[in-house]
């Protein structure tokens, strides 16, 4: 071979191994554990992503608040230390997005069918899209599940939250909802709950059973009501920049993982929270309350003013386009 050829093949092989070497790295915080919906649908994500880009994505995540707690990893994500979060629907208000809020009204999805009429639908993707001037985007919803309320005391009837230390999540609206039953909601980011409950800096609060379950909050709280009067579920955000910059098949590409990735989170979603109530049941660490139909009524009565109080906050006309999908009735 001549020295040319010989010197072109080097370059060749240089140039090919160092984009083998450097792939583009998306890393994904997350705050749950990974045994979670949001956990197996991250972990799903990155072995998809790597999987068909060949090598040439690789997707870090870091459950469990590993690298930030909620608020912490919103601002990383603006400031492109973090490139993809999936937060709670509960946690954008920060971002200037109050809107998204809607979804914590109480009572306002019966099930997964109603709350998909709007992720699915055309109100979910208004939502999604008012985050671009944020320099965020919006690729998808990903489910969760319906809360349950929990405690040290049985909380089976809207009177008995009175006076009860809530932990929430920084929403306005999951504040009103628990001062609408007379509890003192406190915000507190996720990493901190189970220490919170176990020294009672918190009496209570709510959250699907999978992560009341990963995080063992049940092994510190007596009871647990199936309340389900709150829907839990999150968007998967990626900095605008970030994802605008990537190699156009590089991108599409990963938008057909995060549609796969979309369908496995919604399909374990009910699943994990099944099974996770399940196995709370069996540690008989603490007791299940279930309601009777009359006494889930109560409590979504006593609730219901908080979607009054925050129609200026989140807008009449979203509130009413949920009302008008999922069919909700005050
Ligand atoms: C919470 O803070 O309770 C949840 O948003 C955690 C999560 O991401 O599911």
């Amino acid at each position: 071979m001549k020295l040319k050829t010989l010197l072109v093949l080097a370059l060749v092989l240089a140039f090919g191994s160092t984009a083998m070497a450097t792939p583009i790295v998306i890393k994904f915080s997350h705050v749950v554990a990974q045994n979670t919906p949001k956990g197996q649908a991250a972990d799903y994500f990155k072995k998809l992503a790597e999987e068909r880009t060949k090598g040439r994505v690789k997707v870090e995540v870091y459950p469990n608040s590993q690298l930030y707690k909620d608020k912490e990893e919103m601002e990383a994500l603006q400031l492109g230390a973090v490139q993809m979060l999936a937060p709670s629907l509960a946690k954008f208000a920060p971002l200037g997005v109050k809107e998204f809020e809607v979804f914590d009204l109480p009572f306002i999805f019966d099930d997964y069918a109603e709350l998909h009429k709007v992720t699915q639908g055309p109100v979910g993707a208004k939502l999604l899209k008012k985050l671009e001037s944020k320099g965020i985007l919006g690729l998808s919803y990903w489910d969760n599940g319906f809360k349950v309320m929990s405690a040290n005391k049985p909380l089976k009837t809207p009177d008995d939250m009175k006076g009860q230390k809530m932990r929430i999540q920084s929403s306005k609206v999951l504040d009103a909802q628990m001062r609408s039953v007379g509890a003192m909601p406190q915000v507190m980011a996720f990493s901190e709950v189970y220490q919170a409950l176990q020294t009672g800096v918190v009496n209570g609060t709510e959250n699907p059973p999978s992560n009341l379950y990963t995080q063992k909050m049940h092994e510190v709280q007596k009871y647990v009501t199936l309340s389900n009067h709150g829907y839990l579920g999150y968007a998967v955000i990626v900095n605008k920049k970030f994802w605008n910059g990537l190699p156009a098949d590089i991108r599409t590409i990963l938008e057909g993982c995060m549609k796969d990735a979309t369908s496995y989170a919604n399909l374990v979603a009910k699943k994990d929270n099944d099974e996770a109530l399940a196995a709370v049941r069996k540690s008989g660490k603490s007791q299940i309350i279930t309601l009777s139909q009359q006494e889930r009524a109560a409590w979504k009565k006593a609730m219901d003013k908080s979607h009054k109080e925050n129609v200026g906050r989140i807008g009449a006309d979203i509130i009413n386009e949920v009302y008008a999908a999922t069919g909700y009735k005050p």
